[in-house]
């Protein structure tokens, strides 16, 4: 079941020089990289891409971290991607995180977890759209 999942490298992940590192593990695992990028995005992108967590009480801090710096934005195709990227990010709140895992190795505070990665599939295909919207 081969399909595609967005996954950003997030302001923190390239201000520490930890795009090399995503990059690795993700070839590692096997999944392809079809889309890449290197962008700084504008609020309305932002609360575009995180529409569905409007209502949250930190929706203001995700969206002004997000705009922080440039980010790296990538499609992933691959068996399972959306979960196999999952995985490797490893659980959202870094403390939780296992240690092997992207953010159980570099990540301590919850809004700073280095990594995005679409959370199903119609997630993927909204968030593929909003930043590639004419490749896929
Ligand atoms: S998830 O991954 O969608 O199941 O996680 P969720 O808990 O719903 O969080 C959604 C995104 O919000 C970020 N987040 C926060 N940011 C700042 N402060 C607090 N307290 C906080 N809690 C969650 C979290 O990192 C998720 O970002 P993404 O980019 O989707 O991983």
């Amino acid at each position: 079941m081969s399909e595609r999942t967005l996954v950003l490298v997030k302001p923190d992940g390239v201000k520490r020089g930890l795009v090399g590192d995503v990059l690795a593990r993700v070839e590692r695992k096997g999944l392809t990289i079809v889309a890449m990028e290197l962008r700084t995005l504008d609020a309305d992108t932002a609360k575009a891409h995180y529409a569905e967590h409007a209502e949250k009480p930190f929706f203001g801090e995700l969206v002004d971290f997000i705009t922080s710096g440039p980010l790296v934005a990538m499609v992933l195709e691959g068996h399972r991607a959306i979960e196999a990227f999952r995985t490797l990010a490893g659980a959202t709140d870094p403390v939780k995180a296992t240690p092997g895992t992207i953010r159980g190795d570099h990540a301590l505070q919850i809004g700073e977890n280095v990594v995005h990665g679409s959370d199903s599939p119609e997630s993927a295909a909204r968030e593929i759209k909003i930043f590639f919207p004419d490749r896929f």
